[in-house]
C-alpha cells in the first residue's frame, strides 16, 4: 500500500497467473488492476479489481481505512477487471453507496445481477461529489472504451482518475526493461485504439484541468514529465506517425517470402531508412505487431496466395488493423503465388475502406521464387518507400 498524495492511497493488485488478458493479450510481466481509496470526511474508493483478487483487495482496503468506514465506491468502468468485486465491498460495508454512470448500473444488473437501486448516486458529465477537503469532478468517456467509462477529477490533489486511458500491459512490482511505452502502446492501440476520436475528446476536456498526477486502471501512476505521456496519447489518439521508418509485415511458407523481405530490409537500410521494423506474423505476438503498424507511417506487407485468398496470420492481422481504425499510412506489397497469385489484390481489397491509405506503384510479384527481376522490383520498391 502506497500513498499517491497524503490523502490518496493505492490499494490495487498484482497478477501473474494470468494466461491472457482479455483472452487474448499476453502479458509476460503481469498484470495490474489499479484501485485507490481518497480518505477525507468521507471515503471513497475508486474502482475494484479482478475477480481472484477480492480479498486481497479488501484487505488493502482495510489496511489503508485504519478503522473506518468508506462512504462510495466510484465505478469508473464496468469491464469485470474492475467491477468483479462491487457487490463483496457491498455486503462488507452495507452504509456504502456506489456512484457510477447510468450506463453502468444497467450493465452492473446485466453482470452480477443487482444495480443497487436504493444505494446508488448516479453520476454524469459534469457531477461533483464532495468528500471534505476534496471535491471529484466526473468526465464522460464514452467508448474509452465501454460506453459507460467516467474519469473522475480530483481538483483538490489535481489528481486525473483514467479509467483504462493511460494503462499498460505489466505488474507494478515487476520492473519493464523496456519503459513505459512499448506495453502501453501495445495496450492502447489493442484495447482502445479504434475509438481513438473519443479518446481524442476526452484529451480535449483534460487539456482544460491542471492535472499533475494521473492515477490509470492498469499500469504506473504517472506523478512526472506528463507532458510525455500526454504528448503520445495526442498521436496515439490522432494515428499520428510516432516513428519514422518503415514497418514490414509478412509471412512466409518456404522461405522465399521471408527472403524477398530481407532483402528489402537491406535495401531500405542502404538507402538510408532510419528503422526498419520486421515481423513475423506467424510467430511474433500479433498484438505487437498491431501496435508497430499504428507506429510507423510507412508499411510493407508481404505474403502468399492461399486458396485464392492470403496466408492465415496475414488476413488476421490486415482484419484487425482495419477493425482498429487503421488509417493514413503509406502500403507497399510484396506478394507470392505459384500458379494464381492474388495476394496483393486481396491485401488492397481488405485495406480499402481504411481512410487515407496509399499504396506504392511498385509492386512485388513473385512466382514461387525469386528472379531477378524481383530484384529489381524490391530495389524500386525500397526507392518508393523512402521517397
Ligand atoms: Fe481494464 Fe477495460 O478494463
Amino acid at each position: 500500500m502506497t500513498h499517491v498524495t497524503k490523502d490518496i492511497l493505492y490499494i490495487g493488485v498484482n497478477d501473474h497467473d494470468l494466461d491472457l488478458f482479455e483472452g487474448q493479450y499476453i502479458v509476460p510481466l503481469g498484470m495490474a488492476y489499479n484501485s485507490y481509496v481518497i480518505l477525507d470526511e468521507k471515503i471513497a474508493v475508486m474502482d475494484s479489481v479482478d475477480r481472484h483478487f477480492g480479498s486481497q483487495w479488501l484487505a488493502n482496503l482495510e489496511e489503508a481505512l485504519a478503522g473506518r468506514t468508506p462512504d462510495y465506491l466510484v465505478v469508473q468502468h464496468m469491464e469485470p477487471d474492475h467491477s468483479a468485486n462491487i457487490s463483496l465491498f457491498m455486503q462488507k460495508y452495507p452504509s456504502a453507496v456506489v456512484v457510477a454512470s447510468s450506463k453502468a448500473f444497467t450493465m452492473m444488473k446485466n453482470f452480477y445481477g443487482d444495480e443497487f437501486a436504493d444505494r446508488r448516486i448516479v453520476a454524469a458529465e459534469g457531477t461533483e461529489l464532495s468528500l471534505g477537503a476534496h471535491c471529484l469532478k466526473f468526465i464522460g468517456a464514452p467508448m474509452v472504451h465501454w460506453p459507460e467509462v467516467l474519469m473522475t477529477y480530483d481538483s483538490t490533489d489535481k489528481v486525473l482518475f483514467s479509467a483504462d486511458a493511460f494503462g499498460k500491459f505489466g505488474a507494478l512490482d515487476t520492473e519493464d526493461p523496456e519503459g513505459w511505452a512499448c506495453e502501453a502502446r501495445r495496450y492502447y492501440f489493442g484495447i482502445v485504439g479504434k475509438y481513438g476520436a473519443q479518446a481524442q475528446a476526452v484529451l480535449k476536456k483534460a487539456a482544460t484541468l491542471d492535472i499533475r498526477v494521473i492515477c490509470p486502471l492498469h499500469g504506473p501512476v504517472l506523478n512526472e514529465n506528463l507532458s510525455y505521456y500526454l504528448g503520445l496519447y495526442n498521436t496515439w489518439t490522432t494515428y499520428g506517425v510516432e516513428t519514422e521508418g518503415v514497418a514490414v509485415f509478412y509471412t512466409s511458407v518456404y522461405g522465399n517470402t521471408e527472403k524477398a523481405v530481407h532483402l528489402l530490409e537491406e535495401k531500405l537500410k542502404e538507402k538510408g531508412c532510419p528503422k526498419v521494423a520486421v515481423s513475423d506474423l506467424a510467430r511474433d505476438d500479433m498484438a505487437e505487431c498491431v501496435e508497430d503498424a499504428f507506429r510507423y507511417g510507412k508499411v510493407i506487407l508481404a505474403t502468399t496466395t492461399y486458396n485464392a485468398d492470403i496466408f492465415p496470420f496475414m488476413r488476421t492481422f490486415l482484419t484487425t488493423l482495419a477493425e482498429h481504425g487503421w488509417r493514413g499510412r503509406k502500403v507497399g506489397l510484396i506478394e507470392n503465388g505459384s500458379w494464381a497469385p492474388t495476394a496483393a489484390k486481396v491485401m488492397k481489397g481488405m485495406l480499402e475502406n481504411c481512410k487515407d491509405t496509399s499504396f506504392a506503384e511498385t509492386q512485388v510479384k513473385i512466382l514461387s521464387a525469386l528472379t531477378e527481376e524481383n530484384l529489381a522490383q524490391i530495389d524500386a520498391l525500397a526507392a518508393e518507400m523512402l521517397r
